[in-house]
């Protein structure tokens, strides 16, 4: 594998990483699905390498159903032929290495689809060996063993009733993605094999699936408990899969999603537990529900490197996800957005960018009888990337499977480039100036007063390298200008998320919605 240009010396890779979020359904369409494929991934491989990350994380590229699109697998080691089957895979890894692109897959542990080999034998009879893999619960069809709620279709039961062997199984997500009982040893075995499946054949690591969930104790399947998950069991089995990851040579990566809105939680999941090594990474999706304000956004990311910091855990970071709002869209102008990029990538940790994102991209309006969520309202942020001003915008012709973000015609990958102006250049001279920074890419993080005791509005943190390097990041949330004397100056801005005043002496006063870089 290619060494990353980026590599402080000692550090593993992915902690002075910038990592990009592809969901491949939405991101190429190379051979006239309408839906994104792995070529139209690796066609695109020029774009990630001209944008400076370090990495990509695929959403689910397995075998599958699409019922919940991907996160329902049906074979845990193989491509499905509409993103071109393992050979497009593998061609898109080989050529990522080639430029020091790494690779993680979206390995989806907590349940698999209702198609599954495993839930099939499952189902079909009481005694089949495979019956327990998965949790079934005896009762009469009228009512579920408990109240529990699944998380698609909202409201409806976390429960399914078959037929076919008179009992229920339980699905925290939709009837087509039960959940596997991980408290069987056999389901830990197989699982873990599929890493090692994928880890043999070279990819960098995964991005684990409501990896939180996966530990259960069916004890608790009753009144008293709102669901079955067991954090000590689920530490159990994370220790597990880090053994299957340090096994190999040591630069294989976990990145969690413990979907928990509190990052005292969340951070149990991550890094040296009291028992052993567990995930590498883990997101903390609280910044995406922040209000935009300075202080919700100084006391939470206080707070994450507090909770983060007892065991020396490396901090992750997104603005958006396949889950969500779009990031553009959620803060309501294209000035916020800017500023909150100058903020990602100026924390202390590994940012996660999410197709698109680099793009300004707002989320599709989607007319009901287009939508296919079966959460009913994350297709606006899973709609196809617009790469030029071309009637397909660079798609193989036919109707991508969700409508185009607003504005196709000038907001797409090529006019944006273009324009040196844009925010995708934005991104670009943020991430430069990440890789060419100490401080950035591994400092420690202080987060100083903005100066003026009235001067509520503007953040500010101080980024600090052992070898002196310093940067600070100044993000003004008012939407009128903020004086703001940074400390010990002067100071050179580095980069504005207007543009305006780059390479100048930092004029002491932040233009409405502005975030700047600062360099001594
Ligand atoms: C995670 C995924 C989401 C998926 C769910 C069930 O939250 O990010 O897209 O629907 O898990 O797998």
């Amino acid at each position: 594998m290619t060494d990353q240009p980026t590599s402080t010396s000692g550090r593993p890779w992915w902690m002075d990483a910038v990592m990009y979020q592809i969901y491949p359904r939405s991101f190429c369409d190379t051979s006239g699905t309408g839906v994104g494929d792995l070529d139209g991934v690796r066609r695109h491989l020029d774009h990630l390498s001209w944008l400076g990350v370090d990495g990509l994380w695929l959403s689910p590229i397995f075998p599958s159903p699409m019922a919940d699109h991907g996160y329902d697998v049906a074979d845990y080691c193989d491509v499905d032929p509409l993103f071109g089957g393992m050979a497009a895979l593998d061609a898109l890894v080989a050529e990522s290495h080639e430029r020091g692109l790494r690779v993680l897959l979206d390995w989806v542990p907590n349940h698999s689809s209702d198609q599954h080999p495993w839930f099939l034998e499952s189902r079909s009879s009481r005694d089949n060996p495979r019956r327990d893999w998965y949790i079934w619960v005896d009762g009469t069809p009228d009512e579920p063993p408990t109240k529990w709620k699944a998380t698609f279709p909202p409201g409806t039961p976390a429960w399914t009733w078959d037929d076919t062997t008179q009992a229920w199984y339980h699905h925290r997500f939709a009837p087509q993605q039960p959940d596997l009982d991980w408290s069987n040893p056999a389901v830990e075995a197989a699982m873990l094999d599929t890493l090692r499946f994928w880890l043999d054949r070279g990819v960098d690591g995964f991005r684990m699936d409501v990896i939180h969930m996966i530990g259960k104790d069916l004890s608790r399947i009753g009144p008293d408990y709102g669901d079955a998950t067991d954090p000590v069991r689920t530490h159990g089995h994370l220790r597990r899969i880090r053994a299957v990851l340090d096994a190999y040579d040591g630069d294989r990566v976990s990145v969690g999603e413990v979907y928990i809105l509190d990052v005292e939680q969340v951070a149990e999941y991550i890094g040296a537990g009291p028992e052993g090594p567990e995930l590498h990474l883990g997101f903390d999706f609280v910044p995406l529900f922040l209000e935009w304000a300075a202080d919700p956004w100084r006391t939470h990311l206080a707070q994450a490197e507090a909770a983060l910091g007892r065991r020396g855990s490396w901090p992750t970071w997104a603005l958006s996800s396949h889950d969500i709002t779009r990031v553009r869209s959620r803060l309501g102008s294209e000035e916020k957005a800017r500023a909150a990029a100058v903020l990602l990538l100026g924390l202390r940790g590994t940012p996660f960018l999410y197709a698109g994102e680099e793009l300004g991209l707002e989320d599709a309006t989607v007319p009901p009888e287009l939508r296919v969520d079966p959460a009913g309202f994350r297709d606006g942020c899973r709609a196809p990337i617009p790469w030029d001003a071309s009637p397909h915008h660079g798609w193989a012709g036919a109707t991508p499977w969700l409508p185009w973000p607003p504005d196709p015609d000038v907001r797409n990958a090529a006019s944006l480039r273009d324009d040196p102006a844009s925010i995708v250049h934005l991104y670009r001279r943020l991430l430069a100036a990440r890789r060419a920074s100490a401080a950035l890419r591994a400092g420690d993080v202080t987060f100083l007063p903005a100066g003026d005791p009235d001067n509520d509005d503007v953040l500010v943190l101080e980024r600090r390298a052992p070898d002196g390097d310093r940067r600070l990041v100044a993000l003004n949330f008012a939407p009128t200008p903020r004086p703001f004397t940074p400390p010990a100056g002067p100071w050179t801005v580095e980069i504005s998320s207007t543009g305006a005043g780059e390479g100048a002496p930092f004029p002491n006063e932040l233009a409405p919605d502005e975030a700047v870089l600062l360099r001594p």
